[in-house]
């Protein structure tokens, strides 16, 4: 894996775009990995900065988020289609036929699981996936314990998750119980993947990504396994690790 350092959470975000508008620019039919959460905002704005000023295009672009809360429209405000829309896709150029988030309230959502998982092999995969990572060590919403094989697959959100992610909603009731994510072995399959790590909150997450053993307790390890995986981190997420001066 390797490693970069940002300074604070504006120079990850300034960094992480710029390789991304690097890629862009030299793949125009780049297909993009896209997380969501409260990490990636900085590189999003950006993005949108970038195209505005620069006219960096993404009319080949073609992007598949990570997951989607159970239960929510992709235009109920809290779902990560509304999320992606609002925060980057209506600020660019990208068609947005090419933009796919999970579907997360269809009548059978595990026939969803499969057609996403589908579109992705039939797309050929993904070239480069923006990765966050939780406090527990999950990658998209693929929790501890989550086999290293698993496809896009529904999963029941930790306590810890709903708790972590209550502050985008009212109240933690609120808080979805389940979601659709992309599984392990689907992460795995991206060709290059972009970890983002901020803030003192994760400094226990990166050290224990940095010093452990894989572990499908802590599902980040197994990016261990990974041939193209770049960790930005900033100094706070740095704070805790025992490997680093
Ligand atoms: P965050 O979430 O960017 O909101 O910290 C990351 C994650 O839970 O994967």
């Amino acid at each position: 894996m390797k490693i970069i350092e940002a300074k604070d959470y504006q120079d990850l975000s300034k960094i992480a775009a710029d390789y991304i508008i690097k890629k862009v620019c030299t793949f125009p039919e780049l297909k993009l990995g896209l997380a969501t959460g409260g990490t990636p905002i900085g590189i999003y704005s950006n993005l949108i900065t970038d195209h505005q000023k620069n006219g960096t295009s993404y009319q080949g672009v073609t992007t598949f988020n990570l997951d989607e809360y159970v239960g929510l429209s992709g235009d109920h405000p809290k779902s990560y289609r509304y999320y992606m829309n609002h925060n980057l896709f209506d600020h660019i150029d990208i068609q947005k036929n090419n933009t796919f988030v999970p579907l997360g309230d269809v009548d059978d959502i595990q026939r969803e699981c499969t057609t996403y998982e589908n579109l992705l092999q039939e797309h050929g995969g993904i070239d480069l996936q923006i990765l966050g990572i939780g406090n527990n060590g999950h990658v998209g919403f693929n929790e501890p314990g989550t086999s290293f094989d698993s496809e896009t697959h529904v999963v029941q959100l930790t306590p810890s998750t709903r708790k972590a992610n209550a502050r985008f909603f009212s109240s933690l009731e609120e808080v979805p119980t389940q979601a659709i994510t992309m599984g392990i072995s689907t992460i795995m399959q991206s060709k290059e993947i972009l970890l983002l790590i901020s803030g003192e909150q994760k400094k226990d997450a990166l050290n224990r990504l940095l010093t452990g053993n894989i572990d499908k307790n802590f599902p980040a390890s197994v990016l261990k396994n990974h041939p193209n995986v770049t960790i930005i981190a900033d100094t706070a997420a740095f704070a805790g690790s025992k490997v680093h001066s």
